[in-house]
């Protein structure tokens, strides 16, 4: 990866980048910055996470598998008395999720052990989705439900992520974004693709100060300032004024499935 000027600890992060390639490294490097902006602005994404949930047809009661889930942003947006379970490949950013930096997969509960499984904003980073899938297939109960949300190839929010979060972020990104591809994976994984829609909504903040400091933070941007940041969001993606604030647009491909027969490979 050839990501442009990186500042201060871009010299760590390289040394750790020779000895271990894979994404999750990249993770344990800014997943403290992307934490600390989650928690000081808890409801920026709201949205991203309600629209997933309003189409996992959770019973009353449900058990639901959240991976991965980084800090467990999506638990406190569940429905009373839901049990969140989730999975997080970098075990130091948890956060009460199951994981001991052994990775992915396998995942760490029983077969049918969930009702449903929830995967926001985190297959982009994983190049093999078919094995997640199918470890998804044996961990939802028949009848259950898995919602993929996560950002579409040909979108705006890859264009931003994979170019401006890319060139001014301390560990750069290269997206493995979802396309119509993606819902051949799932079958191919034991899935029976319901609907595949891409959702457009706002990111929500008080003012353009917070969108930048959040944005900032989240993608760890140490060579842009957040003015720069909130320019490029506002060139490239798009702000509008809402009633309470200012939305940031964004989007994602969101994709609802129903355990199936895997076809043969
Ligand atoms: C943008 S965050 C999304 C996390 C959470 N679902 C959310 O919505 O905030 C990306 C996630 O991908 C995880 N991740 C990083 N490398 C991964 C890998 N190789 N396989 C699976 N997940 C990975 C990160 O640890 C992080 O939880």
């Amino acid at each position: 990866m050839s990501k442009g000027h990186r500042s201060g600890s871009a010299a760590a992060y390289r040394a750790d980048r020779d000895n271990r390639t894979s994404y999750e490294v990249l993770f344990e490097f800014r997943g403290a910055s992307y934490d600390r902006a989650m928690r000081l602005f808890p409801d920026a994404r709201r949205e991203e996470f309600l629209l997933p949930i309003g189409r996992s047809n959770l019973p009353p009661g449900a058990t639901v598998a959240d991976v991965p889930s980084h800090g467990g942003y999506l638990a406190r947006y569940l429905p009373r008395g839901c049990r969140w379970l989730g999975h997080e490949p970098c075990a130091v950013f948890g956060h009460g999720a199951a994981g001991d930096d052994r990775g992915l997969l396998p995942l760490p509960w029983e077969d049918d052990a969930v009702d449903a499984a929830l995967s926001v904003a985190g297959v982009h980073h994983v190049e093999d989705k078919v094995s997640l899938f199918r470890e998804l297939a044996r961990v939802v109960r028949p009848g259950g439900r898995f919602v993929l949300a996560d950002v579409h190839e040909a979108s705006d929010a890859a264009r931003f992520l994979d170019g401006w979060v890319d060139a001014h972020n301390s560990t750069g990104h290269d997206g493995l974004f979802l396309g119509e591809h993606t819902l051949d994976e799932l079958a191919r994984a034991g899935w029976r693709v319901l609907s595949a829609e891409r959702v457009g909504y706002h990111w929500r903040f008080a003012s353009l100060e917070d969108m930048g400091e959040f944005c900032h933070g989240l993608f760890d941007l140490r060579a842009s300032t957040p003015e720069e940041t909130v320019r490029a969001i506002d060139e490239e993606l798009g702000i509008d004024r809402l009633e309470d604030g200012v939305g940031m647009r964004w989007e994602l491909y969101m994709v609802v499935a129903e355990p199936a027969a895997p076809l043969v490979d």
